[in-house]
């Protein structure tokens, strides 16, 4: 991985996150409760949003990403450890958390239907499994050139695919969809589900 990419994260998104993202963030996060496990939790911008969480258990691969975490982990409003941990190989028994989060993330992850079988192993049954994330947009122009641009966006911003079909992802995945919010003309969606064992 890229050293730049981690260094200049924050930076990058800021305009996305100052005009939408913070407010995505944290209608998404606010009301979260129990133990909750954020996989690829990044720079950690989820982090002040979490309120009523007891806990939350936050993983990162990259250590540049989860050294810059750090110190939101400490300010946040609920207790979050951060693990240096992979998300297709979740270090944790089966039924541990009340309620995941990924956002943005499994448009990065190498094989995200792997890790999506893990997050259901490790959420409890019904537990709340919420997602933020960028898709390929069903549209015959624009959905070809985000297929065109991803060789070389995947290589440029470590490893982010700008064609994924995540929704159909997490559906084939076994998780009963309950809520889909659309941003930015379907390119960005919130998806909220539960973990149907
Ligand atoms: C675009 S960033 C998003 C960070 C953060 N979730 C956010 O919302 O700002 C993608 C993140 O996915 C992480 N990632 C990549 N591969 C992963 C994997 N196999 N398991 C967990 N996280 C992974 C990257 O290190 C990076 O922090």
């Amino acid at each position: 991985m890229g050293k730049w990419f981690p260094r200049l994260y924050d930076t990058l998104m800021e305009p996305l996150e100052r005009k939408k993202f913070r407010e995505i963030r944290k209608n998404l996060l606010q009301n979260v409760e129990g133990k909750v496990l954020e996989i690829g939790s990044g720079t950690g911008f989820n982090f002040p949003f979490y309120q009523q969480a007891q806990k939350v258990i936050a993983i990162e691969p990259e250590p540049l990403m989860r050294d810059q975490s750090l110190p939101r982990a400490t300010k946040a409003n609920v207790p979050i450890e951060v693990i240096l941990a992979d998300a297709e190989e979740l270090p944790f028994p089966a039924d541990t958390f009340d309620a995941v989060v990924g956002t943005l993330v499994l448009c990065t992850i190498p094989n995200p239907s792997k890790a999506l079988k893990e997050i259901r192993r490790v959420c409890k049954p019904e537990g709340q499994v919420l997602f933020f994330e960028h898709v390929r947009l069903n549209h015959p122009v624009l959905g070809r050139l985000q297929d065109l641009l991803t060789p070389i966006w995947k290589h440029l911003c470590d490893g982010c695919h700008l064609n994924r079909n995540t929704l159909e992802l997490i559906r084939q995945a076994g998780f009963k969809v309950v809520h889909v919010e659309r941003y930015y003309n379907e390119l960005f969606l919130v998806i909220k589900t539960l973990n149907d064992k």
